[in-house]
């Protein structure tokens, strides 16, 4: 082969997304703000989460973040830690500030009695009583705002709540752990631990902001996942969903501790006595639309939002992974990439599950804990429509 056919089978660039756009300081006090927003998680449902920083002459004066639903917001915690300090300086929250009485008074009159020069946002709040009041109340009054940095990032962060409030359907995250050499397990069959305690937690916030967490049959026989929230202070149990199309389910699984609520997704044509079974066991089983003898995904998602389910956290495995991003079922996706290696034995993830440019995943950030490294992603269609009704 010829160096320039070598050229011309390179794959098209990816669009560029945020890669092309120079990171800033703005950019990197945001991307804090979300970390902290971060802590809130399954204790503020209904209400976003959102964290806030207050910078002054490049210092951070104080920080805070939404602990909990009917508590403070954060830029109220973190204005009110600044005091004095917060005259002059510029605040960075994850979101708008409110502009309406709730539990709480607008925080945009707590921002503009600070003496806060500037706000940065990464978007606009999507609920009716706010969207771009809370800008169009501090502009008045002199306060500079930016809106639109790294708002991707934000977009992940309250995914099931921008989808709900603007009304757009079942909000579906992926999730993955991989290691170096992109192995999602060292052998097949083999239950083994990729990622650190950081990324463990991170993936326990991930399933609390969820309304349920799903996985694929061979997951459950091989992992006997519990897919619960233990790691974080929370009270969210999020409904266990399992996609089994001919009913391996085993009579027991640790998900289904207390009353949880387990769904078996199945295919029409599952065997009726195995249906009646697990059914008497307590399980909660859903007959769907089927695509060469599997669940579909997209009916199963269907009978999902019937059932009441907002929001999806899709942890695996492999084959579940697959089937979403071949259907572009997906608004959000985290990766775990882990300092290890399975080699040749490991079962890699197939190749069609993550190519950015086929898929249209738009970066939207990294971060790093416990060794391992998180790249986050949003599905392009997924910002375009929410960048509409955000900025
Ligand atoms: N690294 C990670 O993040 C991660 C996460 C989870 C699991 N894992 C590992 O991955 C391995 C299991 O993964 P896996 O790929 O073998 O299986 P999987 O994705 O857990 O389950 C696949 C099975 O689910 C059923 N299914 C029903 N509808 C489906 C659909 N539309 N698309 C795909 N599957 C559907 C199919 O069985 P039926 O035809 O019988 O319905 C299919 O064989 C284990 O070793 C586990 O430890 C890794
Ligand atoms: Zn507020």
């Amino acid at each position: 082969m010829s160096f320039s056919d070598s050229v011309v089978q390179r794959p098209e660039p990816t669009p560029a997304g945020d890669l092309m756009r120079q990171y800033t300081i703005d950019d990197y006090f945001l991307d804090r703000a979300i970390d902290l927003a971060w802590l809130g998680a399954g204790r503020t449902h209904p209400n976003p989460l959102v964290g806030a920083i207050v910078v002054n002459d490049g210092h951070i004066v104080s920080v805070g973040y939404h602990q909990r639903y009917g508590e403070a917001h954060a830029e109220t915690i973190a204005l009110e830690r600044a005091g004095e300090a917060a005259r002059g300086s510029t605040l960075y929250v994850t979101l708008e500030p409110c502009a309406h009485h709730g539990n709480t008074p607008p925080c945009v009159e707590t921002v503009l009695k600070s003496g806060v020069r500037r706000v940065v946002i990464p978007t606009l709040d999507p609920d009716d009583r706010v969207y771009g009041r809370g800008v169009a109340i501090l502009r008045d009054d002199g306060v500079d705002v930016d809106v639109g940095r790294r708002c991707e990032r934000a977009m992940l962060l309250n995914l099931a709540y921008f989808k709900r409030v603007l009304g757009l359907g079942v909000a579906v995250t992926l999730k993955m752990a991989v290691t170096l050499d992109g192995r999602i397990a060292s052998r097949a069959g083999s239950r083994d631990q990729i990622t650190g305690t950081d990324s463990l937690r991170f993936v326990h916030r991930l399933r609390a902001v969820n309304d349920a967490v799903l996985v694929g049959i061979n997951t459950v026989v091989v992992d006997s996942p519990r897919l619960d929230c233990r790691l974080i202070d929370t009270e969210a149990t999020p409904v266990a969903v399992v996609l089994d199309s001919r009913l391996r389910f085993p009579e027991t699984s640790p998900m289904q501790a207390g009353d949880r609520t387990v769904v078996v997704v199945t295919a029409e044509t599952a065997d009726e006595d195995s249906v009646v079974a697990l059914r008497q066991s307590g399980v909660r089983v859903v007959k769907c639309g089927s695509d060469g003898g599997r669940v579909d995904v997209k009916a199963a998602v269907a009978e999902l939002a019937a059932q009441g389910i907002a929001s999806c956290l899709v942890e695996g495995g492999g084959e579940v992974f697959s089937s979403f991003t071949q259907a572009r079922l997906w608004d959000g996706m985290h990766v775990f990439v882990s300092p290890m290696t399975f080699g040749n034995e490991g079962v890699a993830l197939s190749e069609q599950a993550f190519d950015r440019s086929q898929i249209g995943a738009v970066h939207a950030g990294a971060s790093a804990g416990a060794g391992d490294v998180l790249m986050s992603f949003v599905n392009e269609k997924t910002r375009d429509t929410l960048l509409k009704h955000l900025l």
